[in-house]
């Protein structure tokens, strides 16, 4: 692949028709993509950047290249919206119930407020909220979305809440299913998304990315209860006929490392002398259990995440043919300040291409990514055409980037 050389990026004009079908052209020649990659996968990352290959095959073809996975269809990333519970906790409410400060806050995390859910709020509200935002902004209809996926860990409800939202935004054609990846959510979610869009049965979907943590944080250690805020994103991506914005992702989980950020559940339901809790009679025991408080390592998913993110955005710009020097927008999961200036360094993204709203909304899990992403959309930072690299990371551990081109129109037009 021929590398575009540092300080040589393509102009916005230049993301065009033929800037694009370079890029892809090249990627394609490179690595040698096969036909029906889809499906010859190794594994989930191999069979994603197989797609990212399919991806680039649609781009080749709107220069004139054939084809060769036969995949019709192109994702457009076309809306955005978010909503945060109403009340506010900042760092000198926590000063009032552990021993902490607004300096030590600040310093450690970037973090001086964050949003906490009450009593009179939903997972299901504050998705609806912002999935109508999203309708809006895309100018979708609700009876238009084919699927919604509901990236959470903490619905309302244990078998889900897409179907809640569903209900909520009278999206009554779609299919809506939840999916638990942490804080990696969101990005496998669109991985997810562009998957099924792209075999040509889904036109408009909503991806959610929607947590409440403080429900699950244990509000007497500061080593967490600090860090947590509440909120949800939400995203219309559109399938259309030719390119795919969606320009490449990979995605990864190393469960081995699983204790280091855990929120287990807790069985203590069973009776004296009982070995199962299935019931097997009337009078068997009924199961009593919840889910235990967030326990975490801070330090063991610092040093992993300032190097994973690095790692997985790398390798998503490998699978989209493109290089660091094309990103014009860095949206990496909000978890700390010095997390994303330490990721941001080591890639060599400059500053003022990194997106960052962690000061006013802490970390909100699978809803940091899609939060921070429409905050910058509807600033006007982000602007149509321009290259979004998105990287989530958390609890599994799982990681997982996606690099794609904001807007309606197609990276070719
Ligand atoms: O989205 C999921 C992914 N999660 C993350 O990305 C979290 C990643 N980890 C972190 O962000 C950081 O590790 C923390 C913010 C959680 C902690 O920051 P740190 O710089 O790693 O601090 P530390 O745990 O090494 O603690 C340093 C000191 C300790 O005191 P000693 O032992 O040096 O006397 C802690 O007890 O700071 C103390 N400390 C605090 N002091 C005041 C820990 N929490 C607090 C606090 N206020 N809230």
């Amino acid at each position: 692949m021929t590398a575009t050389p540092r300080g040589a990026r393509p102009h916005k004009v230049q993301l065009g028709r033929s800037w694009a079908g370079a890029v892809a052209g090249r990627a394609l020649s490179a690595r040698g993509v096969r036909n029906g990659s889809v499906a010859g996968g190794r594994n989930a990352v191999l069979s994603v950047q197989s797609v990212a290959g399919g991806v680039k095959a649609d781009a080749a073809k709107a220069e004139g290249v054939t084809a060769q996975n036969g995949v019709k269809y192109g994702v457009r990333l076309v809306g955005t919206g978010s909503a945060v519970p109403k009340h506010v906790l900042t760092n000198s409410d926590l000063e009032k119930l552990v021993e902490t400060n607004d300096e030590w806050i600040t310093t450690r995390t970037g973090i001086t407020q964050r949003h906490v859910m009450g009593p009179d709020e939903s997972i299901t509200q504050l998705g609806a909220d912002a999935a109508n935002k999203a309708l809006e902004m895309a100018g979708v209809d609700a009876s238009e979305i084919d699927l919604i996926i509901l990236c959470t860990s903490t619905p309302d409800d244990l078998f889900g809440s897409a179907c809640t939202i569903q209900a909520a935004i009278g999206a009554k054609n779609a299919a809506a299913f939840d999916l638990t990846a942490a804080c990696s959510g969101f990005v496998m979610g669109l991985v997810n998304a562009t998957h099924m869009m792209r075999g040509g049965n889904f036109r408009n979907v909503l991806v959610i990315g929607a947590d409440a943590l403080s429900r699950y944080v244990d509000w007497r250690d500061r080593s967490t209860c600090i860090l947590f805020g509440d909120g949800c994103g939400a995203m219309v991506l559109s399938a259309v006929e030719g390119n795919c914005n969606m320009l490449g992702f990979d995605i990864r989980s190393d469960g081995v490392k699983n204790e280091n950020l855990v929120a287990s559940f807790f069985t203590n339901g069973l009776e004296e002398g009982a070995t199962t809790n299935k019931a097997t009679s009337e009078s068997a025991a009924s199961t009593m259990g919840s889910y235990q408080n967030i326990c975490m390592t801070g330090s063991e998913i610092f040093k992993f995440a300032v190097r994973a993110v690095p790692q997985i955005v790398g390798s998503a710009l490998k699978s989209a043919g493109l290089e660091v020097e094309h990103i014009d927008h860095l949206v990496l999961h909000q978890a700390n300040q010095r997390i994303i200036d330490s990721a941001s360094d080591r890639l060599g993204v400059p500053k003022e291409r990194v997106v960052s709203n962690i000061a006013k909304y802490g970390n909100t899990s699978a809803a940091s990514i899609p939060l921070a992403l429409d905050e910058a959309v509807r600033s006007g930072a982000v602007k149509e055409g321009d290259v979004v690299a998105m990287a989530g990371f958390g609890a599994g551990l799982t990681w997982g980037s996606a690099i794609c081109t904001w807007g309606k129109a197609a990276s070719s037009e």
